[in-house]
């Protein structure tokens, strides 16, 4: 032990990090060893680099935060699709494009589960947490459900027996728990086979003078390095290799924590196929010039995604002749690549994406040993992220799609003001409720009157009149719902689910 510090320590010294080691004299045999564990798969170089990119990237951002608004341009309109501004023909052509696909065993999906989640602060893996939906799912529930039911769709349609493979990129934080989960739970309905969990890279916290923080005496803070580590972690894994064994050739990938998404979105996968894009985004409409969402545009010609940080307020405001804000494109993290396309970028232009600046707290130990929560954020972790590959895209596509439809984002607890526990569980109430209201169900209160259906109701503000909640087995995007709830009573809390039928 004793020659292998002094090896690690020269290791640590080169990489300008003696401090990772100011509690060795304090450590027993096993923390020690735990320690040099952890420090040789650092390497002094690449960790020198590391801290000191940290500290230079939060100096920049600070002192001058990065303004584009000369350089920007918004997608332009033949590269942008609409749901709200296409007819019931090209929608359903799109739809029945993106079936084809599905029923020939062409699409994946893959989710992006590596997060630490700490706006909800829960401590497992964000999947598997349950916005207490009448039916008690789990977001990793809903999404395997869909999936199964999108088979389902696809196989019928085509006389297929198909399969859409979900990968999922997990963290050191998310990958025992989420593999624990979905064991226990049967994979949820879904084939053992089809579902492939693999792990990102992560990389040592920062603080703010570049020194890399101890979370414990004996352990380094890490951070997973982003969603965009999936581009590593696909190579790391040979997850792409997987991919073209089992001829996939459209991938969409999204976030976890979007309790509406359509995994594998037909009519999104249709429009990227019938336009031939390598790369695509969903997007929805900005709620309100100021809203902190990334914008998809392009900067001197390229596409990438631009934070409301690094525009002026006159810019985000700026409108086109029709009213619309000019740069609306607000990205949801819904992604569509074709497998090519990763193949080039997990091969090559990886290397080529910068690190982002993300100031987090990080509770660390004090040089009095003790271990400290901090309040206020003291740690830089870098991270690259998905969407910065769109600048490599030879045909870019923005699809925009209808945000109470597709996105209720699930990052803060519920003392906040949005994207809460409560308002993900709302949205989709709203949106089974709608759903039910076109089928033809007739709403009753608990003394059995029949109720008014009431549009005085906020559903940012308000529950739906009758809580309704429709299994993605039954239903993917509402189809199929007149067969079971046409004229049919429905009251509070209804549940629609396969053992009902
Ligand atoms: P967020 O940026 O919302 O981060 O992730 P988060 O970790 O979930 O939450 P906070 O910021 O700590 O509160 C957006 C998506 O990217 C995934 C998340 O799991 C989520 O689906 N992600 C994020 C990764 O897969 N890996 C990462 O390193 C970071």
């Amino acid at each position: 032990m004793e020659s292998e510090l002094k090896i690690e320590r020269r290791r640590i010294q080169e990489a300008g990090q003696e401090q990772l080691l100011r509690f060795w004299d304090e450590l027993t045999a096993v923390q020690r060893d735990s320690l040099l564990g952890e420090l040789r798969l650092l390497e002094p170089r690449e960790l020198r680099e590391h801290c000191h990119r940290a500290r230079e990237a939060y100096v920049r951002e600070k002192s001058c935060p990065q303004r584009l608004d000369d350089r920007m341009c918004p997608v332009p309109a033949e590269f942008l699709g609409s749901v709200k501004r296409s007819d019931q023909g090209q929608l359903r052509a799109w739809e029945e494009e993106g079936l084809h696909q599905i029923a020939q065993n062409k699409v994946a999906v893959l989710l992006l589960a590596g997060g630490q989640g700490t706006r909800l602060g829960v401590t497992y893996p964000k999947g598997m947490y349950s916005v207490s939906l009448p039916s008690g799912k789990t977001l990793y529930q809903i999404q395997a459900e869909r999936i199964i039911r999108l088979q389902q769709l696809a196989g019928e349609k085509h006389g297929t027996k198909c399969s859409v493979p979900w990968y999922i990129m997990t963290s050191e934080f998310t990958l025992n728990p989420t593999q624990t989960f979905f064991e226990e739970n049967n994979y949820f309905g879904v084939q053992r086979s089809d579902v492939v969990i693999f792990e990102q890279r992560m990389l040592p916290a920062v603080d703010f003078d570049g020194k890399a923080i101890l979370e414990r005496k004996d352990k380094v803070a890490m951070a997973p390095d982003g969603n965009g580590g999936l581009y590593k972690a696909l190579a790391d894994n040979h997850i792409l290799e997987d991919m073209e064994a089992r001829g996939i050739m459209y991938i969409h990938v999204y976030c976890v924590d979007n309790i509406l998404v359509k995994m594998a979105d037909p009519v999104f996968v249709g429009f990227c196929v019938s336009k031939s894009a390598d790369c695509g985004a969903k997007v929805v409409e900005k709620a309100y010039p100021a809203e902190p969402v990334g914008v998809v545009c392009q900067v001197d010609g390229v596409y990438q995604v631009v934070e409301y940080s690094e525009i002026n307020p006159n810019t985000a405001e700026k409108r086109n002749p029709n009213g619309s804000l000019t740069y609306n494109a607000g990205n949801i993290c819904n992604h569509f690549f074709t497998l090519d396309f990763l193949k080039s970028v997990a091969g090559t232009l990886e290397s080529r994406l910068e690190y982002h600046v993300a100031i987090k707290k990080v509770p660390y130990v004090d040089n009095e040993g003790n271990l400290v929560k901090p309040v206020q954020p003291n740690g830089i972790k870098m991270e690259k992220f998905v969407f910065d590959v769109f600048q490599f895209a030879k045909n870019f596509v923005a699809f925009e799609v209808i945000r109470e439809e597709e996105f209720s984002p699930l990052k803060n607890a519920d003392k906040a003001d949005k994207d809460t526990p409560t308002t993900a569980r709302r949205s989709l109430l709203w949106q089974h409720f709608r759903w039910a209201v076109k089928a033809g169900a007739k709403f009753i209160d608990a003394k059995g009157h029949l109720l008014e259906e009431s549009s005085s109701r906020n559903p940012e503000l308000e529950d739906p009149p009758v809580l309704c909640e429709i299994s993605p087995l039954i239903s993917y995007f509402g189809e199929d719902l007149d067969l079971h709830l046409n004229n049919k009573d429905i009251s509070s809390p209804y549940i629609l689910d396969s053992q009902r039928l």
